[in-house]
């Protein structure tokens, strides 16, 4: 079995890895003290092709495959997480519904401005009383009499990169020509359109540079071609584009793993107590061995999953085991390892003068957004056992 990368993911890998510890690491720090959304970053990220990684060239991106896509957003979230956040939206959430299931127009229209970096996408499925439970929104989309436009109105919440996007991924249940229930359905909504309103901003205990708030649709009028997909095939979609999106999740969560164990690694070989470096301890070496043994299996993961999805793509099965074992171990992965390495350097990891509680505090939401950990156990144990 091999598991060596070719030369062009050596080389989109060491490029990203150039760019984020050059440009995005040194302001790490200070865009997670403001919160503010990190313009001039991110539009150099969208310079190098980080925007649409996996879209092809024709909609705007750079045509990679998933494992390439994998290994930027791991080596843009080892120097900011937050910044990874905000890649992997335009990435996945947004440019995967578009790309998969979208028509030409809408592509042309959409996907290339995003994908390109030029404006953000989001993708809003999650509501004020629904979010592990995606299906039972309440946000509705009733279709005009003559067919040619749905009148949107809900509330999303937690909205990543809402306050920013121009372009949104929204889902709603809708009423058809009939009058009936048709389920749920995928729209393209303007965030510059009358009846879309951007609500308030959540303050978060990390990623805090990636902007959140709640949108609302207020009368929002969507045009029949602005719907991606068929009507009542969107919980379909938002499940299929969680799938791709969770990968990336995961290879967030095993960046910002990594760079807690470097931080401590290089600590314990320097830090000194009892007249040797801490690193020598018997209590820190077992901390570090652990810590590289669940971070190498995380990468295991991520490496499959992200192999998986591109061998998925062409077969039409699902990626959906794969997806959310690495997302699942990966971001506990994270979570240990900063709460590990936060405990190496004692009283400085607790300090905002070095990045390990940032660390430890972005680390907590890869264990919650796109499926918490406990649905990614209730999708893996339902299709395991094939039982609900
Ligand atoms: N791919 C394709 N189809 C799928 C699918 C998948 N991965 N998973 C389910 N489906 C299909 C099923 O086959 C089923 O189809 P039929 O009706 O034809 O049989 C249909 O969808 C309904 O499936 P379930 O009965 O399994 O649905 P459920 O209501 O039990 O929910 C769930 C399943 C896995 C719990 C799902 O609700 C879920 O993933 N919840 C978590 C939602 C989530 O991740 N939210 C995060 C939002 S994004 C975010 O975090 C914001 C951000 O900005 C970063």
């Amino acid at each position: 079995m091999d598991f060596s990368l070719t030369e062009d993911q050596q080389m989109i890998r060491d490029a990203a890895r150039e760019f984020a510890q050059n440009e995005i690491a040194p302001v790490a720090a200070e865009f997670d003290r403001s919160g503010e959304f990190p313009v001039d970053t991110i539009k150099a990220a969208a310079e190098l092709g980080f925007m649409g990684i996996e879209i092809p060239e024709e909609y705007g991106g750079s045509g990679l495959d998933p494992v390439s896509y994998a290994l930027v957003m791991a080596e843009i979230s080892a120097a900011d997480a937050a910044h990874g956040t905000i890649v992997s939206v335009n990435n996945s959430l947004f440019g995967v519904p578009l790309l998969e299931f979208g028509t030409e127009e809408q592509k042309q229209k959409y996907l290339v401005p995003v994908a390109s970096g030029k404006v953000n996408g989001a993708y809003a499925l999650t509501e004020p009383q629904s979010g592990s439970d995606a299906g039972s929104m309440r946000a509705k989309a009733v279709l005009s009499e003559d067919g040619s436009y749905y009148t949107i109105n809900g509330k999303k919440s937690w909205i990543t990169s809402g306050p920013v996007a121009k372009y949104v991924v929204f889902f709603a249940q809708t009423v058809g020509a009939d009058g009936e229930s048709a389920g749920i359905s995928a729209f393209v909504v303007d965030a510059e359109a009358k009846g879309y309103l951007r609500g308030k901003l959540e303050p978060k205990l990390g990623i805090r540079a990636s902007a959140t708030c709640e949108i609302e649709l207020e009368n929002y009028r969507c045009p029949v071609e602005d719907r991606i997909g068929d009507e009542g095939q969107g919980f379909k979609i938002a499940m299929i584009v969680l799938d791709a999106g969770r990968v990336g999740v995961a290879a967030q969560s095993l960046g910002i793993a990594q760079a807690a164990y470097e931080a401590s690694l290089e600590y314990s070989r320097e830090r000194k107590a009892f007249g040797a470096a801490i690193g020598s301890f018997q209590s820190i070496q077992n901390k570090l061995a652990d810590m590289r043994m669940r971070i190498e299996a995380s990468r295991l993961l991520v490496m499959q999953a992200a192999w998986s999805k591109a061998e998925c793509k062409k077969t039409g099965q699902k990626n959906t085991l794969n997806s959310s074992m690495a997302k699942l171990f990966a971001s506990e992965t994270a979570m240990w390892v900063s709460h590990q390495a936060v405990q190496i350097h004692g009283g400085m990891g607790y300090s905002k003068e070095l990045p390990l509680e940032r660390y430890f505090r972005d680390a907590k939401i890869t264990e919650i957004y796109e499926g918490t950990s406990e649905i990614q156990r209730m999708v893996i144990g339902r299709l395991e056992t094939g039982l609900r």
